[in-house]
């Protein structure tokens, strides 16, 4: 559409070009006023039909583009130079930026360090998925009346199709997105994606990583005000000796990770904005990790882990926010299916651990628990009211 405009425009400065040219040429009025004629009606011409361009151009492409709904929501964004086109929130996940570019983009620090503007911190929810969110209408509720105070993001497998309903909030959150193994860099990198993605709105201030199986255990203010008030970023993050710890290490990561340096957790983090663009950031560990960290090492329970331990280990809680149940054994932790689903076992969740909260003995230390088989969704619904409060 651009370029024929270009070329109509053209043609008006070329037919200013005819004019000067005759007139010099045959100077008489009549001569001149035949031209003039066909000068106003040739731009009569081109202006009917650069707007029959317009209106049809656009009516025939919306069919035929499946991005349309790209398109709209610039036509709705504010075009004006002011602060608004830097700090407002993006209204559409879609980017055709690369990696590499998007993680250059997410990786702006501003230098000043007041907001020019009122700036409410948001949390986001950064879903780590391969495809539908089955516990959808529990988050649905969770986030119900809160709008405002934090945003969504999902990643899913590349051929997945979401078709969530305008009124989800999950209704068009999906960033684009790449496979992801379990065990694997490339689960590292849907990770620093889904951060990058989320960066780019600069109220994001906390970001914590879901997966299809997570619930919440308390209401949106119990887990909104427990997370702006930490001082700590909730990594899990530990040293282990023996084969499944310090095993996993390889010398060859020294001297920038050494063995004393190394440390291992569970892969379910919320970091606050520091540390999210310190690890789209990395240059320095990521080649190491992708070298010498292959299965059996499993970067997700390393990379972050590590890297934030060497970088920043005074803003890590070093614990994860996400209950989990190993006691069952073996490689995968319990899923928890529709019988399991009962007042008793939160009681046995909610007092399962004591932990430590701004430096103080806390017995509030999970704020999300997976993993939950589809099935428990109604049984969680249910009792979501009396249990954790939403
Ligand atoms: C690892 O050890 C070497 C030699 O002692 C030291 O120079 C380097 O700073 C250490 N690396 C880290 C991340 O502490
Ligand atoms: C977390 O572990 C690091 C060492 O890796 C330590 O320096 C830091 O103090 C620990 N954080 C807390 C809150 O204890």
């Amino acid at each position: 559409m651009h370029s024929r405009l270009v070329v109509m425009e053209d043609s008006k400065d070329f037919g200013s070009v005819v004019r000067i040219n005759q007139m010099r040429y045959y100077p008489t009025m009549r001569i001149l006023q035949f031209f003039l004629m066909f000068i106003v009606l040739g731009l009569g011409v081109s202006i009917i039909s650069m707007n029959t361009f317009r209106y049809f151009g656009v009516r025939s492409a919306a069919p035929v583009v499946p991005s349309v709904s790209i398109v709209q929501p610039r036509l709705e964004e504010p075009s004006g130079n002011g602060i608004d086109s830097w700090i407002k929130t993006p209204s559409d996940l879609l980017h055709s930026m690369s990696d590499q570019e998007l993680l250059w983009r997410a990786s702006f620090v501003p230098q000043v360090k007041e907001y020019p503007f009122k700036r409410v911190s948001k949390i986001a929810f950064m879903f780590l998925t391969k495809g539908p969110l089955p516990m959808a209408p529990l988050w649905q509720r969770f986030f119900k009346g809160h709008e405002g105070l934090y945003s969504i993001y999902v990643h899913t497998a590349p051929s997945y199709v979401a078709d969530f309903p305008p009124s989800s909030v999950f209704y068009r959150r999906q960033i684009p997105s790449q496979v992801a193994e379990w065990g694997e860099m490339n689960m590292c990198d849907a990770e620093r994606r889904l951060l990058a993605n989320a960066l780019l709105d600069i109220s994001n201030e906390w970001f914590i990583l879901l997966s299809e199986s997570c619930v919440p255990l308390h209401s949106f203010p119990t887990v909104y005000h427990y997370i702006a008030r930490s001082r700590y970023s909730f990594v899990d993050s530990f040293d282990e000796q023996g084969p499944y710890g310090r095993g996993r290490y390889n010398r060859k990561m020294a001297p920038e990770i050494n063995i004393t340096d190394w440390r291992k957790g569970y892969q379910w983090f919320e970091v606050n904005r520091e540390l999210a663009v310190k690890i789209v950031k990395d240059k320095t560990y990521y080649p190491l990790f992708k070298e010498f960290c292959r299965p059996a090492c499993y970067v997700d329970e390393h990379y972050f882990q590590t890297m934030l331990s060497i970088e920043s280990p005074n803003l890590l809680a070093n614990r994860s926010l996400t209950f989990v149940d190993w006691s069952r054994g073996g490689a995968h932790p319990a899923t928890f299916g529709k019988y399991d689903i009962t007042e008793e076992f939160f009681k046995k969740l909610f007092e399962s651990k004591r932990c430590l909260y701004n430096d103080q003995p806390s017995s509030l230390c999970f704020l999300f628990a997976r993993k939950f088989a589809p099935s428990a969704l109604d049984r969680l619904l249910e009792v979501a009211q009396k249990v954790m409060g939403f």
